[in-house]
């Protein structure tokens, strides 16, 4: 049994849908799933500015927020986060900064990681994201395994350094969440597949 985490960051709820579609194609492809999201550091000044951005945050109170352990505990690891500026949340970033120790102790190595984002537009900076998610699974010494064009679907949803979902287009449909599910059970597939290969 692959154990698999799936952490996310959303403000308005188009990572957190993209991060349901990935737990369900991780449990899909046979793995035990945990799906945490990255807990609000934003000040509820800054929330309540944006009616969207309160409601998720309202709709999502009962989503367990990720911990160390949840990293520790996993085989696989995908990270969801909106494109800021073309770089990864600070939310989710003042997560990554936290596992020194993990990390410090090797516990972070050898683990299959991937990443997914969404953006306002096409270019605006999706793939600069997922790079730079994956700047740290380098330094973690991470397996990362991108979706690349390994599957049709990725043929329709376009990015092969992991699922992306332009907001301007609407709420993610069935290409992004389809792409999230394929790109979840790939990186669960690789990791059982490495874990089979180390007996
Ligand atoms: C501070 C900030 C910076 C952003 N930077 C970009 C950007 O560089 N390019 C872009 O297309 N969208 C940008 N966006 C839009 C977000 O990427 C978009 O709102 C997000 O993907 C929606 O995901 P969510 O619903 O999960 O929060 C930015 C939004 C904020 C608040």
């Amino acid at each position: 049994m692959v154990n698999a985490t799936i952490i996310y960051y959303s403000a308005t709820g188009t990572v957190h849908a993209l991060a349901q579609a990935a737990a369900e194609g991780a449990e899909k492809a046979g793995a035990d799933v945990r799906l945490r999201k990255i807990a609000e550091t934003a000040t509820p000044e800054a929330i309540q500015a944006r009616p969207e951005w309160a409601k998720h945050v309202e709709n999502t109170a009962d989503m367990p927020v990720a911990h160390l352990d949840d990293l520790a505990w996993a085989d696989v690891v995908l990270f969801g986060t909106p494109t800021r500026f073309g770089n990864p949340a600070s939310q989710l970033r003042a997560f990554m900064e936290t596992t020194n120790v993990l990390w410090f102790q090797g516990k972070l190595a050898n683990k299959v990681y991937s990443g997914f984002t969404a953006s306002n537009t096409p270019h605006g900076g999706q793939e600069s994201t997922l790079l730079a998610l994956a700047n740290t699974f380098y330094h973690w010494g991470g397996v990362i395994v991108p979706p690349g064009y390994t599957d049709p679907i990725q043929f329709q949803s376009g990015n092969p350094y992991g699922t992306s979902h332009v907001v301007a287009d609407g709420p993610p449909g069935e290409v992004s969440l389809q792409a999230a599910r394929y790109q979840a059970r790939r990186a669960v597939d690789i990791a059982a597949a490495l874990e089979k290969g180390n007996k």
